[in-house]
């Protein structure tokens, strides 16, 4: 019984690139910095169309560079970029960004009240708490999706529709995404994007 308590205890804690050597913070902060001309000063972004990656998910993170790196999230932006990266550079990117302060102030957008009702109700409807936690700060390979920036969170959220941008494992998102019209996607990513900062 122990013995299984350990292997089911070492199966979920399995990083996703195979382990080497465990990741390395101040590595990743060499290696993220031609990160932050595009996705900002702190991992947070102030240009339309580039997300924040501060205090992002971790797994995701790296989750996502092994998808630019393999051509399955295809983007002509990040794919030149990480063409040579390591599993080693991909886990010590992840660690660093992971450890950067998680940011409100990505979204410059100045709060719609109207919109951000309509956009909670979506979100309720849709679940997206159920994977993404209360708080939209994700957990393991489900992204932070609080205080995103908002013109990227259609993007990501019209890509999933569309299937351009396919969605990890058992297709969570490309199946979350599919029932969302466009008003929808413009109200729970206006909600997403300006939630205020939980309280502690
Ligand atoms: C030339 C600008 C540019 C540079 C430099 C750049 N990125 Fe990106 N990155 C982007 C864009 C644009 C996206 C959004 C792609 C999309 O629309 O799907 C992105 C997306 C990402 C994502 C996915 C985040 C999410 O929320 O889905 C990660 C992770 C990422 N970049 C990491 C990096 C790392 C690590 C580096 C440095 C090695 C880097 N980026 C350098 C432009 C850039
Ligand atoms: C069944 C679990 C699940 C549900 C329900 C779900 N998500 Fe996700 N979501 C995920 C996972 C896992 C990812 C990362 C997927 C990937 O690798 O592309 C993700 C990614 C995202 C992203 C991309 C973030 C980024 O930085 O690129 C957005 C935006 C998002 N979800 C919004 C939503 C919204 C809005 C809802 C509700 C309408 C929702 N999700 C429902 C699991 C879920």
């Amino acid at each position: 019984m122990m013995l299984r308590i350990v292997t089911l205890a070492a199966i979920l804690s399995l990083p996703v690139v195979p382990c080497l050597a465990a990741a390395d913070i101040a590595a990743g902060q060499e290696k993220a910095k031609p990160c932050l001309a595009c996705h900002g000063e702190n991992g947070v972004s102030s240009m339309p169309g580039i997300p924040s990656l501060a205090g992002q998910q971790d797994q995701f993170i790296q989750w996502q560079l092994v998808f630019f790196r393999n051509g399955r999230r295809p983007n002509p932006m990040m794919a030149p970029l990480i063409a040579d990266i390591t599993d080693q550079d991909i886990r010590d990117l992840g660690a660093y960004f992971h450890s950067l302060p998680y940011s409100t102030a990505a979204s410059d957008v100045s709060p719609n009240p109207e919109l951000a009702a309509k956009g909670k109700l979506v979100a309720q409807q849709h679940r997206c708490a159920s994977c993404h936690k209360d708080d939209f700060r994700g957990e393991r390979a489900a992204a932070a999706i609080a205080d995103q920036r908002e013109d990227y969170l259609v993007k990501a959220l019209t890509d999933y529709r569309s299937t351009a941008r396919p969605s990890t494992g058992v297709a969570a998102m490309t199946e979350a995404a599919a029932g969302l019209t466009d008003d929808d996607i413009v109200a729970v990513s206006h909600y997403l994007a300006t939630l205020p900062p939980p309280k502690k």
